[in-house]
């Protein structure tokens, strides 16, 4: 196997979690007599500072030009005035369009051990696994037109959607539930919103092709309540962009922590890989970050873009390992590091390697 991964670190904490993530897939790779090759290009706020623009056009060339694209962060508070179109956001949503992918996979599932993180109960995450399907080219985020018009004091988006939009992210969510507990929930705002009509619609449309697997829709605000009262009761959940952006993060509590959750988007040209978190500037550069999203991120690449699903499973399993045996970064030791060994960002990125080398060693 070989693969050509371009690497856009961006800002913040970009950069130290997604180093730890190349050499947890280098580790691998080595191990299995694998090929991985790391490219990196800037994106974001390094960029606009470097190139004045967040994305640079030898950035899209190379991501186009890779197997799979892993992303770390974009964002800076510098960059707060600024119009949505010169952001460091603006550099990711537009690599987000240029690599095609619609469907952007969000997993969130409980971590016993991170249990005493989580706000809700025990009793109510234990053992909660559910995948958002998010909608990703589509809705507010790219419909047109949209302005700030300060001389009226008047704003607006346009949230929009063709029905073959939907119809695609539908197919790969129903195909993603056929493989799990064949349950899909599609959310919307159908009361209201006409897209939501034509995307419920559709929806129904698409399960008639999937007759083993059972739907149900939620109104979107019902479901950031049933996700906190029952998050077990999901499986494959699809939803439209900006609601699934919400949905996701908020999904973070059922893991305990957003720093542990990772994405992939694919159905594009190039696939596109990055965890949920955001770029913490307020911690970057202090190897206090996180590194275990980016890592499970780099999980995903392998699973996604290479079929190594057995070193996929060994990642994932070794991030569960290394919290089993009590070891903690900064964020998920909180203030109550006793019993714990609190470990930085390179420290825990070395345990995960040291873990998953024994592990793939133990199933050779
Ligand atoms: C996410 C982020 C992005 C989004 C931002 C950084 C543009 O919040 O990936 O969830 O809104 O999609
Ligand atoms: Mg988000």
């Amino acid at each position: 196997m070989n693969l050509k991964i371009l690497v856009t670190a961006g800002d913040g904490i970009g950069p130290e979690v997604t180093n730890e993530a190349v050499a947890v897939l280098q580790e691998v790779a080595q191990i299995g007599g694998h090929t991985l090759t790391f490219e990196a290009k800037r994106i974001g706020g390094i960029a606009i500072t470097t190139d004045g623009t967040p994305l640079p056009a030898e950035t899209v060339a190379a991501a186009l030009a890779s197997d799979a694209v892993l992303l770390g962060a974009v964002g800076g508070n510098e960059f707060n005035s600024l119009p949505p179109d010169k952001r460091p956001e603006a550099g990711l949503l537009g690599l987000r369009s240029a690599l095609g992918g619609f469907a952007n996979l969000r997993p969130a599932f409980a971590f016993k051990e991170l249990a005493v993180n989580s706000p809700l109960r025990p009793e109510i995450i234990d053992g909660a696994d559910i995948l958002f399907v998010r909608e990703l080219l589509g809705g507010l985020y790219f419909g047109q037109p949209r302005e700030w018009n300060k001389t009226t004091g008047e704003a607006w988006n346009t949230m929009r959607y063709t029905k073959a939009e939907v119809v695609r992210v539908a197919k790969v969510a129903f195909e993603l539930a056929q493989k799990r507990r064949k349950k899909l929930t599609s959310v919307d705002k159908a009361n209201v919103l006409e897209t939501s009509q034509l995307w419920r619609a559709t929806v129904i449309e698409v399960a008639a092709e999937f007759p083993g697997v059972t739907l149900e829709h939620q109104y979107v605000d019902a479901m950031a309540m049933h996700l906190m009262n029952r998050p077990r009761d999901f499986d494959v959940v699809l939803t439209e962009n900006l609601f699934g952006d919400i949905l996701s993060d908020e999904s973070g509590v059922i893991t305990g922590s957003l720093g542990m959750l990772p994405s992939a988007t694919v159905g594009g040209k190039v696939n596109l890989y990055e965890p949920i978190h955001g770029s913490a500037p307020d911690i970057a550069g202090k190897s206090l970050a996180n590194p275990l999203g980016a890592i499970l991120t780099g999980a995903l690449i392998l699973r996604h873009s290479a079929g190594l699903e057995a070193e996929a499973a060994a990642i994932e399993a070794s991030v569960r390992k290394v919290l089993e045996q009590g070891f903690r970064t900064p964020d998920l030791a909180r203030t109550n590091p006793q019993g714990f060994t609190v470990l930085n960002t390179q420290q825990m990125g070395a345990k995960v390697r040291e873990t998953v080398k024994q592990l793939l060693a133990a199933s050779c």
